[in-house]
């Protein structure tokens, strides 16, 4: 076989075969000009390779607008620098057009039309890497490939070379990487300039008010990419370690192939929100039957611990008893949710659980608890338990128990587990999202897909659009959650945080915020943590069920205050957690938005507004209904006098009949918001 042959059935093999309705140009051009140029399906998007004295580079055009000028591609392996010296030996091109449905989403439908790149190089010493550019009409994604071959085995990677140079000083939205508490912080807005070593996805607008955001996609084993700040607007991939004292970041065996490094390009953050490319860049499903996998909404033993009414822990006030989780069921069952999550059941809570990593058992129950007496009662009632496995990055321990674990709650009947990972480095000393976590975190997940489970990660790795190939990753945390405002030293998220986080974190996928709180106040909190509260009025947080896309939300606050408010609790109950279409109809970054979602299954859409400490005022137009369809708007708006600091409870409900040509005022007070139901009427 000659060689160029076999590289082209390699990629073939590597690229190719997940791709229906393609057509592939077989023919690699033996053509070795350094550069070539590719345009998306479109045109609206150029990418210009170039092969710069042995260096390998990129450059992405939007028509006249340069978005990342001339930027370095490559890695550093232990025994060799692959980032130069190299030659090119051909090229090969295609394109795929095709459309495929989630089984669950915030949009049914989504349309991958890509041109494809793939640039065969060789390194003066013999070994060889490709490089394979998709190039969508609103981004780009670029990942790296070591062919099976003999000058490359087993193989090390030291440091990844890969560049983004921005065109300009864009402003950012950015999370800094490599600081306790991993994703859990509040978005720092600044320059690019001024931006340390950066989490993804990363997003940026331009002068030209164009919207970039920087990830990657296919996290499957390899180290998580954060962006280190090169100065003169270059940033540069960096990847965690392996904690051994080896500096080794990625270890590898070929064949291989790196995540895809994503560029999302667009010009509008409707187009922001809804662009999919990560998920396109994902491998499809790899589970066929996908009809157990089930979205829903979900309540339980869980705010109680985080306002110090009941423990985790055992005793007097202990949360998970058989009685207590009971009455949860029974409430689950009047209601209508789905599942109850019950924390702290099972033994090793007691003394600091943060640091039992080690202890915890994933099968045995305290003795208050008596898991298959409740697992019994709640699917008799058409309800069922969502188990809890908090592991304090106790990952030997977990996995040594995971295989029983996850046979019984097979046989009673669980079909989702929320996880956790509390803990800023792992038991055994790495990173949380190295190479190590990347690959406990999918065993996890394939582990949960043969036991027919469903997973919400808390402490997760970011998402990196893995969804699609395992779709049983329903959510997950990755962020300052609910609970900071419970017990934040800060006093919780600001009313800016979920106008924010929508162009930011949930860039890369659904997120458990847990929302829901009614007593906005927090007159339960059992701390005396004076400043802590939801900062929001009661319509804002009923608008994050539909700003925050999660296919498994919850229903956060406790029995009493849902009692107590059966009018947003309503909403709470109506609000799907599956869509056909998302929108985004207004909206400016860390300001504030309005976004509307279409049922999976009904003709009902649902609106979402939510504003940062200003109050807003404006009119959408609803031409996103169905024309010719009437709709009764059930609205939830902010009170005349509401205020998120001093009047947040204000909430007035009222109804109205409107169509596709109808318009509807957006009134927001301070920190508040606006949820809508618009109940198809014919
Ligand atoms: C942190 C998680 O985010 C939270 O939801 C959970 O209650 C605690 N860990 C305990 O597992």
């Amino acid at each position: 076989m000659s060689t160029l042959f076999r590289f082209v059935s390699i990629f073939l093999l590597i690229g190719f075969t997940s791709c229906l309705n393609t057509k592939i140009d077989r023919m690699a051009k033996k053509a070795t000009s350094p550069v070539q140029l590719l345009d998306s399906p479109s045109g609206q998007l150029q990418l210009i390779f170039e092969l710069k004295s042995g260096v390998p580079t990129y450059r992405l055009n939007k028509g006249p607008e340069f978005v990342i000028l001339s930027s370095d591609l490559g890695v550093v392996l232990e025994d060799e620098d692959l980032s130069k010296n190299f030659e090119i030996i051909g090229y090969g091109k295609r394109d795929s057009s095709s459309t495929w449905t989630q089984p669950w989403g915030e949009v049914k439908e989504i349309v991958d039309n890509h041109q494809e790149l793939a640039v065969y190089l060789k390194h003066d010493s013999g070994k060889r890497m490709n490089v394979i550019f998709r190039l969508y009409d609103t981004g780009l994604g670029i990942r790296y490939e070591w062919p099976d071959q003999e000058a490359m085995n087993e193989f090390v990677i030291m440091e990844e070379k890969t560049e983004f140079v921005l065109a300009d000083d864009h402003d950012s939205w950015w999370l800094q990487a490599y600081i306790p508490n991993r994703y859990e912080h509040l978005n720092i807005a600044s320059k690019a300039s001024e931006i340390d070593t950066a989490a993804t996805p990363l997003t940026m607008k331009t002068d030209n008010g164009l919207y970039l955001s920087f990830h990657e996609a296919a996290l499957t084993d390899y180290s998580s990419m954060s962006l280190i700040n090169r100065g003169e607007n270059k940033l540069q991939a960096t990847l965690f370690p392996w904690m051994d004292g080896t500096g080794h970041k990625v270890r590898a065996k070929t064949p291989f192939v790196s995540p895809w490094r994503t560029i999302k390009v667009n010009e509008d953050l409707d187009g922001l929100v809804n662009n999919y490319i990560e998920l396109n860049l994902n491998e499809p499903s790899k589970i066929e039957d996908t009809s157990w996998i089930e979205p829903g909404k979900y309540v339980g033993i869980w705010w109680d611990m985080h306002l110090n009414r009941k423990t985790w822990h055992s005793g007097d006030k202990h949360g998970a008893t058989t009685e207590y989780t009971k009455e949860w069921i029974d409430f689950a069952a009047k209601h209508g949710f789905n599942g109850v999550l019950v924390e702290g059941w099972n033994e090793t809570w007691d003394g600091d659980w943060t640091k039992n990593a080690d202890q915890f058992s994933f099968t045995e129950s305290y003795p208050d608890y008596d898991l298959e007496e409740v697992v019994d009662y709640a699917q008799s009632k058409g309800t069922n338990i969502i188990m809890h496995n908090e592991t304090s990055t106790g990952i030997e321990n977990y996995e040594s128990q995971i295989d029983d674990a996850f046979d019984y709650y097979q046989q009673l009947g669980i079909n989702t587990i929320k996880s956790g990972y509390v803990g800023d480095m792992i038991a055994n000393g790495q990173w949380h999202h190295g190479q190590y976590m990347v690959r406990h975190y999918r065993k996890v997940v394939e582990k949960a897909a043969e036991h027919g489970i469903m997973l919400d990660v808390h402490e997760p790795i970011k998402d990196t659009g893995i969804r699609r190939t395992w779709p049983n990753m329903m959510t997950r945390e990755g962020a300052r959650g609910q609970e900071y405002n419970a017990w934040s030293g800060d006093g919780g998220n600001p009313p800016n945080y979920v106008p924010t986080i929508l162009f930011t974190r949930m860039l890369s996928g659904p997120f458990d915020y847990t929302p829901g709180v009614l007593d906005l106040l927090l007159k339960d909190n059992e701390e005396g943590r004076p400043k802590n509260r939801v900062h929001s009025t009661l319509a804002g947080e009923l608008a994050v069920y539909v700003v925050i896309y999660s296919p498994l939300h919850m229903a956060a606050d406790l029995i009493h205050n849902y009692e107590n408010y059966p009018i947003p609790f309503q909403f709470i109950k109506d609000v799907p957690t599956d869509w056909e279409y998302t929108k985004v109809l207004a909206g400016e970054i860390g300001k504030h938005v309005t976004v509307v979602r279409k049922d999976r299954n009904s003709d009902d859409w649902y609106l979402g507004a939510v504003t940062d400490e200003n109050a807003r005022e404006y009119v959408v137009d609803l031409s996103f209904l169905d024309d010719g369809k009437e709709y009764e708007a059930i609205i939830y708006s902010d009170g005349p006098a509401a205020d998120y600091e001093v009047r947040p409870l204000l909430l007035i409900k009222y109804g109205q009949i409107v169509n596709s040509v109808s318009t509807l005022k957006i009134n927001m007070a301070r920190g508040g918001g606006m949820a809508v139901r618009f109940k198809a009427r014919n």
